[in-house]
């Protein structure tokens, strides 16, 4: 497998980067010619059709092609026995299983064959459930062979996120599992499944694998197992018919849904596309991995979350790549678990989380000894800002300051990667993403929509847009599209907004600074404060709360909550009373939302309009309390004292 479309130098780079603005319909044409297309664009079609008003963006309209057909029948004459992927369970005494591309080819042509037996067409939404198995990568491929769109949702949401979810994508089919073991813990999602279910209405089947042998109760009619579902397909199918041709799907065809917290109360469900989100993990797997033929890829995402969409199933697997997929978290059973896994797999290029590295950090270099790291070439960070004490422990004692650290920055809106370093090809610099990739168009604004030209001191600094699409850009937002308009394209006339706020030096690099909406960044998980506040309102107790993050030492950013609580109860209380709002909290959206900390006050500040300042509740979270700012527009300013002086 060669890639025509690798970049090798910085001139190159610098190359690409022009032509790819200059004519973006020809530079991205000439990336397309190297996939298969069941037929090409029409020849009176634009490559690129588009506008940031509605917004409408279509690249590659009227091409026909399936994204599986890309990702694993053109590997099978060449490639057919190079590992696509290996999987380490979570106990590391439990075997490693190796799929190579003619295996998972022949598992997910079966399994698309299952998803057709139980009438899942074109178009229907699968809802994805599971735990980090191949099976998992295995359902989603076998969804898009058959033009399926899948939505697959982390294994820590609460089974009142997935009935949201349900309702909101209208899925009538779910995959899941049993169980799902990560470290020490067995969780039963096949039960969450089943409240979830509780009163839904549209779900038609739910096909259930095994993993864990947790008892489970399997509602006739409803729910089937993966297994005799295969074994079905097997002994009554040939191989002929076993080798099923995938759905020709348009290039703008929905390939999936993916939920994110946004700055309201609701997830919402970010749309992909076939054509455009294939080139863009492909091209930006290979060019910033700079991937070689024969390395070992271990990207330590859930697949529950974008970064594993992009870089443990579809880039690496258009690129015909071998990518390392783990079960367990870096911790267990001892926090050398990754290093064991890069010495016994042999890994060449990692990529993981800076909450990752910081927790690791914090247990010294007693877990590295004896561990063999001298394969790693290439190593990545991704999901939020890395601080530069985290971005030198990697280098030096992860990459014994060899290995080039690649900072990616993007979001589940994106689809890849937009602004990084290219692995030994441009150059690296701690705690600052650097370059745009090629079709790539960032720019600075300050409040008003204004681009911001001027330097201060070295940098110039402002909210992080976009100017143009490029190919992996979002095209709407499931079921709402005035919601996507709104949140994306309504802040700033004719520019995408991500929601960060960045930095921008005299060469052009970019520092990412965080995010500058009510989203909070919590190891690297996506959490809305609206939606934190929406969990905790539901107890009973609770009049009201705000919800704002602070700096956390591993997990980045930490989730503080200040509630107020009705007067019945009492003030022994307060411990039984904070257990029962984080139960709250976990049973709304799931463990990963649980606020660190947790304040009873008697008021939130408020102006006399009735809004709470959340800039004075920040401060007083960050510690910050002898620099609130004005407080004059208070309702009741005695408020903030008591605050100050609950401070956790
Ligand atoms: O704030 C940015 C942060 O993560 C947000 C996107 O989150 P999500 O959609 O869950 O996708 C995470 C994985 C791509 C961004 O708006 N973020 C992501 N990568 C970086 C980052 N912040 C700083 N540096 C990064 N490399």
């Amino acid at each position: 497998m060669s890639y025509p479309f690798q970049i090798k130098t910085i001139e190159q780079y610098h190359e690409a980067y022009k032509r790819s603005i200059n004519d973006p319909e020809g530079f991205w044409s000439d990336v397309a010619d190297a996939f298969e297309w069941k037929k090409k664009q029409p020849f009176s079609s634009r490559v690129l059709e588009w506008n940031f008003t509605e917004p409408r963006i279509k690249w590659f309209e009227g091409a026909r092609l399936n994204i599986t057909e890309n990702a694993l029948d053109r590997h099978l004459k060449t490639n057919g026995d190079t590992a696509a992927l290996i999987w380490e369970p979570n106990d590391p005494n439990e075997k490693t299983r190796t799929l190579s591309y003619k295996v998972l080819h022949r598992k997910v042509c079966e399994f698309a064959q299952v998803l057709r037996n139980n009438g899942v067409k074109k178009g229907d939404r699968v809802c994805i459930y599971m735990g980090m198995i191949p099976e998992l990568a295995i359902a989603v491929l076998a969804c898009a062979r058959i033009g399926a769109i899948h939505s697959v949702i982390f294994g820590g949401f609460s089974a009142q996120s997935i009935a949201d979810r349900l309702d909101d994508a209208g899925a009538e089919y779910i995959i899941t599992c049993d169980g799902a073991y990560r470290g020490g813990k067995d969780i039963p999602l096949k039960s969450v499944i089943d409240d979830a279910l509780i009163g839904n209405k549209t779900v038609k089947r739910v096909i259930v694998h095994t993993r864990t042998r947790t008892p489970v109760s399997m509602i006739k009619g409803r729910d089937v197992w993966w297994r005799d579902e295969v074994d079905d397909v097997i002994e009554t199918m040939n191989d002929e018919v076993l080798n099923i041709p995938a759905a020709e799907m348009d290039a703008e065809d929905p390939l999936f849904i993916l939920y994110t917290s946004g700055s309201t109360g609701k997830p919402k469900g970010v749309v992909h596309t076939c054509a455009g989100y294939m080139l863009w993990t492909a091209y930006t797997f290979v060019n910033v991995f700079q991937y070689q033929p024969g390395d070992v890829f271990f990207c330590t995402a859930d697949i529950g979350w974008i970064t594993g969409h992009s870089y443990i199933v579809y880039g690496p697997l258009l690129a015909g790549a071998t990518c390392l997929m783990f079960e367990g978290i870096p911790t267990w059973p001892d926090a050398g678990r990754f290093w064991d896994i890069v010495d016994k797999h042999k890994v060449n290029i990692l990529y993981t989380a800076p909450t990752a590295i910081r927790s690791l950090m914090s247990y010294g270099l007693e877990p590295l000894k004896g561990k063999n790291l001298s394969s790693l070439k290439v190593l990545g960070s991704v999901g939020e800002p890395i601080n530069e004490e985290a971005w030198h422990w990697y280098d030096e004692h992860i990459g014994k300051k060899k290995c080039p650290i690649v900072d990616t920055w993007w979001q589940t809106e994106t689809g890849g990667i937009l602004i990084s370093n290219l692995a030994g090809v441009t150059p690296a610099r701690p705690s600052w993403a650097t370059l745009p990739l090629p079709g790539v168009q960032p720019l600075l604004v300050d409040e008003k929509g204004e681009e911001v030209t001027e330097f201060t001191d070295v940098a110039m600094s402002g909210n992080l847009c976009m100017r143009a699409p490029w190919p992996g850009i979002l095209r709407t937002t499931w079921g709402d599209h005035e919601r996507c308009r709104q949140t994306y394209f309504s802040a700033y006339k004719d520019l995408y907004f991500t929601g960060d706020g960045a930095w921008k030096d005299e060469e052009g690099n970019y520092k990412i600074t965080g995010r500058v909406d009510d989203v909070l960044n919590v190891s690297g998980h996506r959490l809305g404060t609206a939606e934190v506040e929406n969990a905790i309102n539901m107890h009973a107790s609770v009049i009201e709360s705000a919800v704002v993050g602070y700096p956390h030492d591993v997990k980045g950013q930490g989730v503080y909550a200040y509630v107020v609580l009705d007067e019945k109860r009492h003030k022994e209380d307060d411990d039984l009373t904070r257990k029962d709002i984080l139960a709250t909290v976990s049973r709304i959206i799931g463990p990963i939302a649980k606020p660190d900390k947790i304040q009873f006050v008697r008021n939130l500040p408020k102006t006399r309009s009735g809004k709470i300042m959340r800039r004075i509740l920040r401060k007083v979270a960050e510690g910050e309390l002898n620099n609130l700012g004005d407080t004059t527009t208070l309702l009741d300013p005695a408020v903030v004292d008591e605050i100050k002086e609950g401070r956790l």
